[in-house]
């Protein structure tokens, strides 16, 4: 079991075995007593290697996940509802700039991890991969997706990792504040004409897989929970994440009259947990691949992004620099 401090040689997996076993069993017993973990605190390679792979992942979501929702700022019902939208995504974009600088305290520079997700090398949030097709779509993506991107990050938040978990909050309270728009936003639909509210639904049947996906492969198949929640970096399993979303938001929808589209899901009287159709991995495994109905859409538009803001970077920082970084 990862979290405990491997003073056995024996008895450490194989990419801890070349670490100095007393560093790791105070590192340990660190994340153990609830202390958290600082950019200059000595770590194993690993805990950075893991750290540097779900923030930066977690920074491409927040910019990638800016542009299915900015694809509505034009059309947005009302000039309120645009600057709140205008706002939001701005928002977002802020996100990233957060995350962009915790990744960077690990020692991965923002130009390498700027041209990983641009080459497609590096992944980001499987639902930002689907088309806001309507008003409602973009809706629901406020509502329901951030709702369960604070499930995640409030829990993560009281993490092992001190960048991470400040970051963390910070977008937390923001998220809070995109939570109640988007929530205003289906409420408005769902309480309107018979069009809006076949609007959301569609919109609420067409999110729901990919929201279901959200909180990651389950936990029989997940692979990188067990060392991430053993160091404290995840503070909850995916299931047990999905768990959370859907205790506290099922009963908000339902409300609403709106139908979800499962059969099976209800909550277990017994085992207190909610039942559901297995999502379908192997669309998710597709998606998050670069095989999703907007991913190469997605990555035209940071690579246009990339050259189109090359200048600016040049004329800010000078010849050799590329980028800005407001936080550092
Ligand atoms: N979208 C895209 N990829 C995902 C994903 C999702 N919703 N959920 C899991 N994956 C990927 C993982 O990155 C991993 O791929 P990799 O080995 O190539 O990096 C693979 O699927 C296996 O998943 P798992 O072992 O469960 O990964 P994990 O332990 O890192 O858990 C998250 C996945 C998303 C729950 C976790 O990384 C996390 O909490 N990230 C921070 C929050 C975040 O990024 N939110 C998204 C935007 S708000």
């Amino acid at each position: 079991m990862y979290g405990n401090a491997y003073i056995d040689p024996n008895e450490r997996p194989d990419f801890l075995k070349d670490e100095d076993p007393i560093k790791l069993a105070e590192f340990e017993a660190r994340i153990n007593a609830g202390e958290k973990i600082e950019p200059q605190d000595w770590m194993p390679k690993m805990y950075r290697k893991q750290l540097i792979r779900m923030i930066e992942q977690h920074a491409h979501s927040e910019i990638i996940g800016a542009l299915p929702e900015g694809t509505w700022i034009t059309r947005a019902p009302g000039f309120r509802r645009k600057l709140a939208l205008m706002a939001k995504v701005q928002d977002e974009v802020g996100h990233a700039q957060l995350l962009y600088s915790a990744a960077e305290t690990l020692g991965k520079p923002r130009e390498e991890m700027i041209n990983d997700l641009i080459t497609g090398k590096s992944k980001y949030s499987n639902v930002f991969n689907y088309p806001a097709l309507t008003w409602a779509d973009s809706a629901v993506i406020a509502w329901l997706i951030d709702a369960g991107a604070i499930v995640n990050q409030l829990a993560n938040s009281k993490g092992s990792y001190g960048p991470y978990c400040r970051a963390l909050e910070r977008i937390c309270y923001e998220e809070s504040f995109h939570l109640k728009y988007g929530h205003d936003n289906v409420v408005h639909l769902a309480t309107g004409t018979p069009k809006q509210r076949q609007m959301v639904q569609d919109a609420l049947t067409r999110w729901w897989p990919p929201i279901m996906h959200f909180f990651g492969p389950s936990d029989k198949i997940s692979v990188h929970s067990e060392i991430l929640m053993g160091w404290k970096v995840k503070m909850a399993s995916n299931d047990e994440m999905r768990q959370t979303f859907l205790d506290m938001y099922v009963p908000k929808i339902w409300d609403l009259d709106l139908v979800l589209p499962d059969p099976n899901l209800k909550k277990n009287a017994e085992t207190n947990l909610w039942e559901y159709t297995e999502p379908d991995w192997e669309e998710f495994k597709r998606v998050i691949n670069g095989d999703g109905p907007c991913n190469a859409e997605r990555l035209a538009v940071r690579r246009m992004a990339e050259e189109k803001g090359r200048w600016v970077r040049k004329a800010i920082m000078g010849q050799g620099a590329s980028y800005v970084r407001p936080f550092a």
